[in-house]
């Protein structure tokens, strides 16, 4: 199995997937500080990955906290790494909860059990995607082609993945399935991380670059779309990575299903809409530079958003741990919420 984030001794160690596939090499975190740059710099990235990253965060800041004060500082600098999958802020509620709950027993107790928290935040999330895959295999059409994007696999998790949970399920399960991965510009997650992980499980993949989906969804080729989410509104409108929105236009357009595969604490049912979810701008570079090389002139104007919404009439369905949802959202996502 990849492992992309663990607690050891030695403090929290992640898979630099910002040096992904080129080189297989491990960062060890020894403070919260250093946890936050990780997820800031995409060491580290994907919703449920990122939620550990924050949890395991936390309780190694706790481990050098001089003071109780020092909790909601380091709760706060997790918060603010990057905006929009809200299950960064889900991780760090939970870890707020567990802190209230230990707040008079000894400062020995409360760092052992905040470490054993996070431990199982993570250990929680892998055990979800398994039932999301699990969910979510039936719905893949047998001997067709997946188009996913971006990366929602074992790396943006703690192990399995979501929408690569699904397509492991499904080949589990005996469907003869290949996948069609889009690079994903800018920061190239199909091509770097969803190839190099379905290569690990010899899943047949195949990259494309993100202008030829609508080639390939009117092909007939494609059986079905599965991406995962950074954040669902109540009514189902789905945040993902930039291009998800276009995916999924063009395969509605071409009478092909696309599936949203994500866990129960991507949901934010406090949001009415997709309207209300905060949308990260990141750096210039990432779109000007690929690998350090400038492929742009420089001054260029740029806009780089790293997510976008699916409105939610778009959304065939939404595979969760708790069970498939289906339109009208504001109902069926209720009632797996509740
Ligand atoms: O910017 P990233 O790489 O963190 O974006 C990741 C995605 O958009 C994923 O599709 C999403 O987080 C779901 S991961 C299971």
């Amino acid at each position: 199995m990849i492992e992309t984030i663990q607690w050891t001794d030695a403090g929290v160690v992640m898979i630099d997937q910002t040096r992904l596939p080129r080189e297989e090499v491990y960062v060890t975190c020894t403070g919260y500080q250093q946890v936050a740059h990780a997820i800031r710099s995409m060491v580290i990235r994907g919703a449920p990955a990122i939620g550990v990253a924050a949890a395991m965060g936390i309780a190694l800041g706790m481990q050098h906290a001089e003071s109780a004060a020092e909790f909601e500082t380091i709760c706060d600098a997790l918060a603010r790494t990057r905006p929009t999958a809200v299950n960064l802020f889900w991780a760090i509620d939970r870890m707020r909860h567990r802190y209230s709950e230990l707040r008079h027993q000894s400062v020995a107790d409360i760092r052992r059990e905040l470490i054993a928290e996070a431990q199982q935040i993570r250990l929680e999330d892998i055990a979800t995607n398994e039932c999301i895959g699990r969910n979510g295999a039936s719905l893949i059409p047998d001997g067709k082609t997946v188009l996913t994007h971006c990366n929602a696999g074992a790396l943006a998790t703690a192990g399995f993945g979501t929408a690569l949970g699904v397509i492991r399920a499904a080949v589990a399960s005996g469907k003869k399935i290949d996948v069609f991965a889009d690079e994903t510009r800018p920061f190239l997650q199909g091509a770097r991380l969803t190839i190099w992980e379905l290569q690990h499980d010899h899943i047949p993949a195949t990259l494309i670059t993100d202008n030829m989906a609508g080639h390939f969804l009117h092909s007939g080729r494609i059986g079905c779309v599965v991406v995962g989410a950074d954040r669902i509104a109540a009514n189902g409108d789905v945040a993902n990575k930039i291009g998800t929105y276009s995916l999924a236009v063009l395969a509605k357009e071409n009478g092909v299903p696309f599936y949203v595969a994500a866990p129960i604490s991507t949901l934010d049912v406090s949001l009415r809409s997709g309207d209300q979810i905060p949308i990260e701008q990141r750096a210039a570079s990432e779109v000007t530079h690929v690998h350090g090389v400038p492929v742009a002139p420089e001054g260029a104007t740029v806009e780089n958003p790293a997510f976008d919404v699916t409105p939610h009439r778009y959304v065939t369905a939404i595979v969760t741990e708790r069970g498939v949802a289906r339109a009208p959202y504001s109902e069926s996502l209720r009632k797996l919420v509740s």
